[in-house]
């Protein structure tokens, strides 16, 4: 079996393909950033050499059609978007990338007969915490998008079901909730946390740590990509798409956690709380995929925290 992995020089696009070469699948990473410094960093010599590295734009239809046929792929998976930050900054660029992108993932689905494909979708399709008066949001919630990624998000998965019951293209939308681990960068808002709260006392250096006062629901990185490679590999799921949950914790206890690991670490926590929930009804994705998550918040941090400091050949903590 051979996946192509859109995004697949990102940060949770690297971890997939990571999950995904312990089943034997072959990749493609298809990326319009060529930089492949994740892969570096967390793939073995043997892993590295299984990687086919593609530039590629998920914008442009023909070329993802040419790269799935000249590889002879089978699934797709589709990581490839504009963060919260960036799409707002420029709405043209993310519904580009972010509509029309997912689209011809979709088409590229459908006139080639692919045999699935696997997707991020997000939490953030929720919208704000207030709108939900059950303990866990259902699987099946209303979705507002709090924000024009998570109506990018709410709109693609809308055109799933579309392109599910109009064409019968076999789609899994994993909703991502907060990711975080090594590797992770860019201007979004769980980078943001991972920066400030595990990069910056790792090496010494004060953080700001935003939403202070919330609860968090963290998502460590591999249980993220072992959802995804457990998406891969059913044949057919009763849903279309998927609540995760990680860890559920607030930013204090976080904040606490990690000043045992560097006493003195000059932590700030930051007034305010995300606008989402953080508590999600996840007995779909137990139940169809088997997913349940492995890494306590304690855990993730500290290998997170490590794993940046080994990078900069130092020793743990
Ligand atoms: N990080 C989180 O907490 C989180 C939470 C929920 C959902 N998600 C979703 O997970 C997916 C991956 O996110 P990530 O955190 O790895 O982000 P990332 O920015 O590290 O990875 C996205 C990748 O997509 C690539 N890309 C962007 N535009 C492209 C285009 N036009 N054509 C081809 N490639 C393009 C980028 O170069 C990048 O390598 C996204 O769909 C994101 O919405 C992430």
């Amino acid at each position: 079996m051979t996946c192509l992995v859109t995004g697949g020089t990102g940060f949770i696009g690297s971890y997939i393909i990571k999950e995904l070469l312990k089943d034997g699948e072959q990749i493609v990473a298809y990326d319009s950033f060529p930089g492949t410094e994740i892969h570096d960093r967390i793939f073995s010599k043997e892993e590295k050499e299984k990687v086919k590295v593609t530039i590629g734009d998920v914008t442009d239809l023909a070329q993802l059609i040419r790269t799935v046929k000249e590889n002879k792929v089978n699934k797709l998976v589709h990581m490839a978007y504009m963060l919260t930050n960036d799409t707002a900054a420029n709405p043209p660029r993310g519904i580009r990338v972010n509509i029309e992108g997912t689209n011809n993932v979709f088409e590229t689905a459908r006139i080639l007969g692919l045999e699935k494909v696997v997707w991020a979708s997000s939490v953030s399709v929720y919208g704000s915490a207030d709108k939900y008066k059950e303990k866990l949001v259902p699987n099946d919630a209303p979705q507002y998008g709090a924000n024009l990624y998570g109506a990018c998000k709410v709109f693609n998965e809308r055109m799933a079901e579309h392109y599910y019951s109009a064409f019968g293209v076999n789609s899994i939308a994993i909703r991502f909730a907060w990711i975080y681990g090594p590797g992770q960068r860019g201007t979004g808002g769980a980078a943001n946390i991972t920066r400030e709260l595990m990069e910056n006392p790792a090496f010494g250096k004060p953080g700001r740590v935003p939403y202070g006062e919330g609860v968090v629901n963290w998502l460590y990185v591999e249980d993220a990509a072992r959802a995804t490679a457990l998406a891969c590999k059913v044949s057919r799921t009763e849903s279309r798409a998927f609540n995760t949950s990680g860890d559920i914790r607030s930013m204090k206890e976080a904040a606490q956690y990690v000043a045992t690991l560097v006493p003195g670490a000059a932590l700030t926590l930051l007034p305010g709380k995300p606008v989402q929930p953080s508590s999600f009804d996840v007995s779909k994705i137990e139940k169809e995929l088997g997913f349940r998550p492995q890494w306590t918040m304690e855990r993730g941090i500290k290998h997170t925290m490590n794993t940046l400091r080994q990078w900069r050949g130092m020793p743990p903590m």
